[in-house]
């Protein structure tokens, strides 16, 4: 007997390979890279998706990433961690224009504006490699229509590993169309914690100090007015929605919308 005609073809599920576009390394630690988008691939800005290389025999090597690039983007952006032993990013970092990376076909993820309830300021937590999904959303214009104020706050180690956030955050604010929305809305809180910098320590203590909301002239976090959106490490999560729920804020997510959404910054 036949197969069943409705059967779904292998290629049909698996991960499409995509053409390496441009690649930069920013420290010995960090690089980006963008690849081509196929015309199907749709996600919501802020959400993460599978990507990786095949290994020698032959099997593909998938780890979860963050889109940095916005949904209206027409090339798929990505930040990512160098780790040398790391089985993907050890490879990965040698990619170059015209190589292929496979690109999986669900993105997913509660870093987007449908698991948060309407607010009027917006804030994005990030450490390290956790900015890649804030990339993507300060660059989507739908957060400028949803709230009045955008603040993305990043904090590193060392001082050359604030530059890919801050890139991104320039761009967005000259941007020929995107500069309109973002101006006056989208504010960049960079710290440093194990170099002198104007702005020192990590970010839970800038919150729970207040420094935060001193320097940039706000109330502290509250539920009527704050949405959160969190990405870095379990530790930095855990502790950073530790005082989102301490000021009174629920998590939410694409079921049950509510304050604050957490995602873990993926490395590997
Ligand atoms: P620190 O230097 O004090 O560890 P990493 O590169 O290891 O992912 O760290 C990125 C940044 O996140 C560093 O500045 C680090 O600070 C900070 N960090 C690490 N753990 C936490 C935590 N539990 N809460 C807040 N920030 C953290």
């Amino acid at each position: 007997m036949d197969a069943p005609a409705t059967k779904p073809a292998k290629s049909a599920t698996g991960p499409t390979e995509e053409t390496v576009l441009d690649v930069k390394h920013y420290t010995d630690r960090l690089f980006s890279f963008k690849l081509t988008r196929p015309a199907s691939f749709r996600f919501r800005s802020g959400e993460f998706v599978m990507i990786g290389l095949y290994k020698d025999n032959g099997k593909p090597l998938l780890r979860a990433y963050s889109i940095a690039s916005p949904s209206w983007d027409e090339e798929l952006e990505f930040y990512s961690i160098k780790v040398p032993d790391g089985p993907l990013t050890s490879r990965l970092q040698k990619i170059v224009p015209g190589d292929k990376v496979l690109l999986g076909r669900k993105p997913t993820g509660t870093l987007v504006h449908d698991a948060l309830v309407p607010g009027k300021r917006l804030y994005c937590f990030s450490t390290g490699t956790g900015f890649a999904p804030f990339a993507s959303v300060v660059r989507d214009p739908e957060t400028y229509e949803k709230f009045d104020q955008v603040i993305v706050t990043h904090t590193c180690r060392d001082v050359a590993e604030l530059e890919y956030s801050k890139k991104i955050v320039d761009e967005t604010l000259n941007h020929e169309f995107l500069g309109e929305v973002a101006q006056g809305k989208l504010v960049h809180y960079a710290s440093v914690t194990r170099e002198e910098y104007p702005t020192k320590g990590r970010i839970t203590d800038l919150i729970s100090s207040g420094k935060l909301f001193t320097d940039l002239d706000v109330p502290p976090l509250n539920a009527e007015t704050d949405r959160v959106m969190i990405c870095g490490s379990m530790e930095m999560i855990n502790d950073t929605k530790q005082l989102c729920i301490e000021a009174g804020l629920e998590e939410g997510s694409n079921a049950t919308p509510s304050h604050f959404v957490i995602e873990k910054a993926f490395a590997g």
